[in-house]
């Protein structure tokens, strides 16, 4: 399979990233994080909240995904990983599941001219066994699609798991040392990142979740070893481009040390 070339097809069809009037407040140049990662979390809870199925939260959530694509290209993000299926979430309901690959699916196919017009590279980070053969071809589709695309690189993180991406990594070293192709005193940090699924991403400068929840649940761990973690309330169907610039407002208000130290006694008040 491989992709047609982009056509534009009739009387703007797509919409503008700015589409909704909203501009970024002006960012310090050079302090944009170019590495956002979001857990887009909280699609279930802003369903039941309204006496509606979890998968109707799934559904509205779409659209901010799509929003939050757009503020982040307003702002200048060069990269954005979304956690959309995780290799943990296999344990939820044989309906939701059902439901959540299906849904993957349609949304890239229903996106990805979108987002190739933005001049959005889509990517992939995940595992193959156990997902849908239908969202790995739309998945590897959008990939074909955008790969000469570079104004950020849209990291799907489809059956994602931090610790099984360490474990996959961790079985192609252990096989080449075993054959002989390497050496144990070769493997280093520089090594692991370049057999991680997506060895170009660079860290994660700022993690987002929503919905409240402060915790990782397993995205991107190696990865975010040095990520300012920015939790906000807002469940994620009602998140938007504002919460992520307001994300990146706190974040730039951090202090990043990476280990080292500066020192600044302070004058005492008289
Ligand atoms: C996040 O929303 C979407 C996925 C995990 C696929 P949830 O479905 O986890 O919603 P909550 O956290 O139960 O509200
Ligand atoms: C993390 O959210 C996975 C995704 C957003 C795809 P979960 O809702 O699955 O995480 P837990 O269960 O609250 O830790
Ligand atoms: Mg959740």
């Amino acid at each position: 399979m491989s992709p047609k070339p982009f056509t534009h097809r009739g009387a703007a069809p797509y919409k503008p990233v700015d589409w909704t009037g909203l501009y970024p407040p002006v960012l310090p140049k050079g302090k944009v994080p170019a590495h956002v990662a979001i857990v887009m979390d909280g699609n279930g809870r802003w369903a039941n909240k309204r006496g509606q199925t979890r998968i109707e939260g799934h559904r509205a959530g779409e659209a901010a995904l799509l929003d939050v694509v757009a503020g982040a290209i307003q702002a200048g993000v060069k990269h954005l990983s979304v956690f959309a299926f995780s290799t943990e979430n296999w344990t939820r309901s044989p309906d939701e599941v059902r439901f959540l690959m299906g849904f993957n699916r349609d949304v890239l196919h229903r996106r990805r001219d979108q987002l190739n017009e933005w001049g959005v590279r889509v990517r992939w980070s995940g595992r193959k066994p156990r997902l849908w053969g239908s969202v790995i071809k739309e998945l590897q589709y959008a990939e074909q699609l955008t790969a000469g695309n570079d104004v950020l690189t849209l990291t799907m993180c489809v059956n994602y798991g931090g610790r099984v991406e360490l474990v996959d990594a961790m079985r192609a070293i252990g096989e080449d040392i075993a054959a002989g192709n390497l050496k144990p005193s070769a493997v280093t940090e520089k090594l692991i990142r370049r057999r991680l699924y997506q060895p170009d991403m660079p860290d994660v400068d700022l993690f987002i979740r929503s919905s409240g929840e402060q915790r990782m649940s397993n995205f991107l761990l190696w990865e975010s070893a040095y990520a300012e973690f920015v939790f906000l309330d807002t469940l994620w169907p009602d998140f938007s481009r504002e919460d992520l610039w307001r994300a990146i407002g706190i974040y730039l208000d951090r202090d990043r040390r990476f280990g080292g130290a500066v020192d600044a006694p302070e004058i005492p008040a008289l």
